[in-house]
Parts: structure tokens; C-alpha cells; sequence
């Protein structure tokens, strides 16, 4: 039978006694063995195999069920997609109403539609997200029935500690570097605090950010964001200050990288056959990046693939073939011959 991650982690999250947990099956994702570097073992933590779809569902499993316990009616979230998503799916569960606030135009179809289905109420605000989280924050303060389920709720953070758990049970000890995209910068935040609370011993952090949405790598906000990794497209981060604790505290460091680099770190991860969408891939081109510019500690190296490719299916358009090549039952071999000489030319 599967457990859901408070199910597994109780004992860590200090949750109400009485409190049920809203569970679908969240957490226990696979740690893969991608390649060795050097003496670096490069570990892929595939976020992207929780229930939703991203790494959402470890905040929103604890997050919807304190919601539930304390006798709310509904929840809302403003989002780039994937806690839209997320918050949908746990309050469909749960029995609660939830309303998503996105900024216009900016989200991926298949998060809305995700979203869409799990019966959440769609709203779209002029702006980007940052002005999405602002409107949120408001409402959920005017209505008690109403909790707001972004990562400024602690409850959050307190659920997606548990990915570090996770990691430190797989490998036995914390690696000695982790890498991972950041965006509202809850989840490195979440990170940190795990691997302290769990291990008394954190990694390295590497906050990788989307060049044109690099407000930490900058050092300022920044009111206009522009980056194909729609998913981390934030240019006022709500958990900026605990996110550079993070990374002055293990002596790592921000870092940015196009959108070219984007598109081709998620090209190499896809023909090793882990399909994710543009804002996770920036975590590996991050590390490639870093790579290039530093010399890798020896030991375990994990990244964080925080949400699955088919979240995004436009994008990854702009690099792969889908050309069709029509043909009949008695071609069909000559046709395969032909494409497959192509592919080795
Ligand atoms: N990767 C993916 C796939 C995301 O959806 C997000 C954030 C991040 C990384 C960054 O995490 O915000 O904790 O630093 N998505 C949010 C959303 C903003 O609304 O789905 P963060």
C-alpha cells in the first residue's frame, strides 16, 4: 500500500494530533544515478513522479490537511502553474473549493487544464506573478474560510523538507552539493532547513535562476521577467531572505543561465530518457555551468528535477523533430531503414 509522505514523516512535522492527512499517494520519489564526473556522482532526485506532476505535493499534502483541520472552506494560491495544479488537486480531495490566481498569459495549457479539471476556479490578473501573490495575500487576509496555500504558508515549507529526508535515508548522509531552480524561492528555503533538522548537516546550495529572472543573482527585484522556464518566471521572490541564508550559510552561491542553456540542458536529460520541464532542466545546466567554471566536489551531487516534462509541451518544440514521416504497410521497412540511416549520418 502507498503512504502518503505524512504518513512516513509524522514524527518530523510537529502536526496536530487529531489532524487527518489529505493524501494522494505524494513523496517517495526516486533518487536516480545519472553519471559519475570525475569523483562526482551526479544524483537526479525526479520530483516530477509525485502525483501532480512537480514537487508541489509535499507542501500541499500538509498544507491542505492543516487547512481541512482548521475548518476551512477553501484555498488559494496565485501560481505559475504547478501549485495551481497542486492546490486543485489536494482541495478536490479534500472536499474544499480552491481558486487559482495566475498572471495573464504566462502559464503553461497543461497546468491550467490540470488545474481545470481537478474543479478549481481559474482567475487571471494583468501583471506577472509577483502581482498575482500580492492580490492572494490580500484576499486571504479580508476571509478566514479562505487559506492561502502559496510557500509564505510554513506549512508548506514544513512539507517539503521532506525531499530532503528523503535523500539523506537514500544516501545515507546529505550530499555534498545540491542544486535546484529557484523561483519564489520557498522550496530551497524548505531544503535548508530540512537537511538542518534532519541531518544537523546541510549541502552546498546551488539556487539556479533563469537569465531575465534572476532578481537574487542581480541583487535587486526586478518589475519585468522574461525566460522560457515559465515556471520560475518571478522577479520578486516572497522567500528571498531565507533562500540567501541558505546559500551564504553552506558557502554556495546563485547562479544564472539563458534560455539556450535551458533548452539544451533539457535536450541532454530527455535523450537519457528523463523528460522535465524547462525551469527543472535549468537545474542541471546549472551544474553543467558551475562545472565549467569550478571544480566539482568529490562525493554525491544531487539536483533536483522539480516538475515533469509534459507540464510544458510547447517549449521543448523549439529542439524536438516532430516531423511525420508517412508511408504504407509495404514501405514501412524501407521507411524505417531510410530514417534510421538518416539519424546515424
Ligand atoms: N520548479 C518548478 C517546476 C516550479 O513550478 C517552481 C515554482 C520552481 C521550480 C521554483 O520553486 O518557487 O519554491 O523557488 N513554481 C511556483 C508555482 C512559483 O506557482 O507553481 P520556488
Amino acid at each position: 500500500m502507498v503512504k502518503g509522505l505524512i504518513d512516513r514523516y509524522r514524527d518530523w512535522l510537529d502536526l496536530p494530533r487529531s489532524l487527518t492527512p489529505v493524501t494522494i499517494g505524494e513523496g517517495d520519489t526516486p533518487l536516480v544515478r545519472w553519471d559519475d564526473w570525475g569523483k562526482s556522482r551526479i544524483w537526479l532526485k525526479l520530483e516530477g513522479t509525485n502525483p501532480t506532476g512537480s514537487f508541489k505535493d509535499r507542501g500541499m499534502t500538509v498544507a491542505v490537511s492543516i487547512a481541512r483541520h482548521n475548518g476551512s472552506r477553501a484555498v488559494i494560491c496565485a501560481s505559475t502553474g504547478n501549485t495551481a495544479a497542486s492546490s486543485a488537486a489536494f482541495a478536490s480531495r479534500a472536499g474544499l473549493a480552491s481558486v487559482v490566481v495566475i498572471p495573464e498569459g504566462q502559464v503553461a495549457l497543461p497546468k491550467m487544464v490540470q488545474s481545470a479539471v481537478h474543479g478549481a476556479h481559474l482567475i487571471a490578473v494583468r501583471g506577472n506573478f509577483d502581482q498575482a501573490l500580492a492580490a492572494v495575500r490580500y484576499a486571504a487576509q479580508q476571509e478566514s474560510w479562505l487559506t492561502l496555500v502559496n510557500s509564505v504558508n510554513p506549512w508548506r515549507i514544513r512539507g517539503q523538507e521532506t525531499s530532503a529526508y528523503e535523500i539523506v535515508d537514500d544516501l545515507g548522509a546529505p550530499p555534498t552539493l545540491l542544486v535546484l531552480p529557484v523561483g519564489n524561492a520557498g522550496n530551497i528555503s524548505a531544503y535548508h532547513k530540512g537537511f538542518v533538522r534532519y541531518a544537523k548537516q546541510a549541502p552546498r546550495f546551488i539556487g539556479v535562476q533563469a537569465q531575465g529572472a534572476d532578481p537574487l543573482v542581480q541583487g535587486h527585484w526586478l518589475d519585468q521577467v522574461k525566460t522560457v522556464a515559465s515556471a520560475i518566471r518571478i522577479g520578486r521572490p516572497a522567500s528571498a531572505d531565507t533562500a540567501k541564508a541558505a546559500v551564504s550559510e553552506t558557502q554556495g552561491r546563485f547562479l544564472s543561465i539563458n534560455d539556450q542553456e535551458i533548452l539544451a540542458a533539457q535536450k541532454d536529460l530527455a535523450h537519457g530518457g528523463i523528460f522535465v520541464e524547462p525551469a527543472s532542466a535549468a537545474a542541471y545546466g546549472g551544474l553543467k555551468k558551475l562545472s565549467a567554471e569550478e571544480e566539482l566536489p568529490a562525493g554525491d551531487i544531487v539536483v533536483i528535477l522539480t516538475g515533469m516534462g509534459l507540464k510544458d509541451t510547447e517549449t521543448p518544440q523549439q529542439w524536438a523533430n516532430l516531423t511525420m514521416t508517412p508511408t504504407t504497410s509495404e514501405h514501412i521497412v524501407t521507411t524505417i531503414s531510410q530514417l534510421l540511416n538518416l539519424a546515424e549520418a
